[in-house]
């Protein structure tokens, strides 16, 4: 071949791949706040070429979506939402675990915690999100330990997420019943009812109503209150006495995905130093699962929280899961406020 064919063939061959990768696609059921979720887009563009489309879902819904589309799976990745439902979803043969080359530099109680089941994307407490200013307006103590949330003076004051559809709502209820056993947990969830406002679809919520005073605490992950609290909000965080639950947020290649190479590259890229950081710029402040990622300096810090020992391997399985939120559901939700 003359020189001339040869520039020509491998411009040929470079277009055509290039042509490729512009075709491809990652679909993501992304399960943290929206706006990491949007910026993740022209991030992952920038750093690929390959265009990414996410739908925003709660864990617990995100986990009815996968079920329900088991047979013909539409999304390639799972990226974020608590740890209990990726393990649930990689129980069911939903998801398969992709062992990604940042593995050695992912925190290594994260990599025991979870086994070979799903990726750690990041970690973060249940706290208490407290307005301040409405408890002082109403001569209110900030609430301490998880049984002062039954305390009858908050009543309407209180609010936290459904566990049906949230995965900081099932934290919630794995962390009573681990705390204080079943039958007491669902004594003190059926008082704290009582003291209600609302029960949210996601996980954040909760405390945009506190921030915007119209409940005075909310129960959620610390990180999302301090985030509202950044953002302004008169808000304040504070863990129960009695110890907390926490997530090991999770990363999952959906099993069938329609376009797994690009959802591999996606893995790949999501668990980089760079592309773990732009959590913090977005206000999201989970501790991240790699090592190399710097932590803000605003991020809750685990050693410094009574956390309780979280059992992942029971509150991750479907049995379990079905068995508790289908109580809670039946036997708190209904009851008058
Ligand atoms: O908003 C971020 C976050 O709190 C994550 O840390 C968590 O994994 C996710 O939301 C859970 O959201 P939800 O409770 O809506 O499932």
């Amino acid at each position: 071949m003359n020189p001339w064919a040869i520039r020509s063939f491998w411009l040929a061959a470079i277009l055509l791949m290039s042509a490729g990768w512009a075709q491809q696609r990652v679909n993501v059921l992304c399960s943290p706040d929206l706006a990491w979720c949007e910026a993740l887009v022209p991030a992952f563009r920038q750093a690929t070429g390959i265009e990414l489309r996410f739908v925003r879902l709660s864990s617990g819904e995100a986990l009815a979506r996968l079920r329900a589309e088991a047979q013909r799976p539409q999304f390639d990745v799972w990226f974020g939402g608590t740890g209990d439902p990726h393990l649930i979803a990689f129980r069911e043969g939903l998801t398969e675990f992709y062992r990604p080359r940042a593995w050695n530099d992912l925190r290594e109680d994260l990599r025991q915690a979870v086994g070979e089941t799903y990726i750690p994307l990041y970690t973060g407490a249940i706290g208490f999100v407290v307005n301040t200013q409405v408890l002082q307006r109403r001569g209110l103590p900030e609430p301490k330990r998880w049984t002062d949330l039954a305390d009858p003076r908050y009543k309407g004051l209180i609010a936290m997420p459904d566990p049906n559809t949230s995965g900081t709502g099932y934290t919630i209820l794995a962390t009573l019943i681990q705390i204080y056993g079943e039958e007491q947990a669902f004594r003190l969830l059926a008082q704290i009812h009582r003291n209600i406002a609302q029960y949210t679809r996601s996980g954040s919520a909760p405390g945009q109503l506190a921030g915007r005073g119209d409940v005075a605490i909310a129960v959620q992950f610390a990180h999302d209150g301090v985030k509202f609290a950044q953002e302004g909000f008169p808000l304040k965080v504070y863990f129960p006495l009695e110890g907390t639950g926490y997530e090991i947020g999770g990363l999952s290649l959906i099993k069938g995905a329609p376009n797994r190479e690009a959802a591999i590259r996606f893995i790949e890229w999501a668990l980089t130093p760079e592309a773990q950081s732009i959590a913090a710029k977005v206000g999201s402040l989970q501790i991240q699962s790699n090592k190399k990622t710097p932590i803000p300096p605003n991020s809750p810090r685990l050693a410094s929280i009574t956390l309780i020992k979280y059992d992942f391997a029971k509150f991750g399985s479907s049995e379990v899961r079905d068995r508790v939120v289908g109580r809670w559901t039946k036997e708190i939700f209904p009851q008058p406020r």
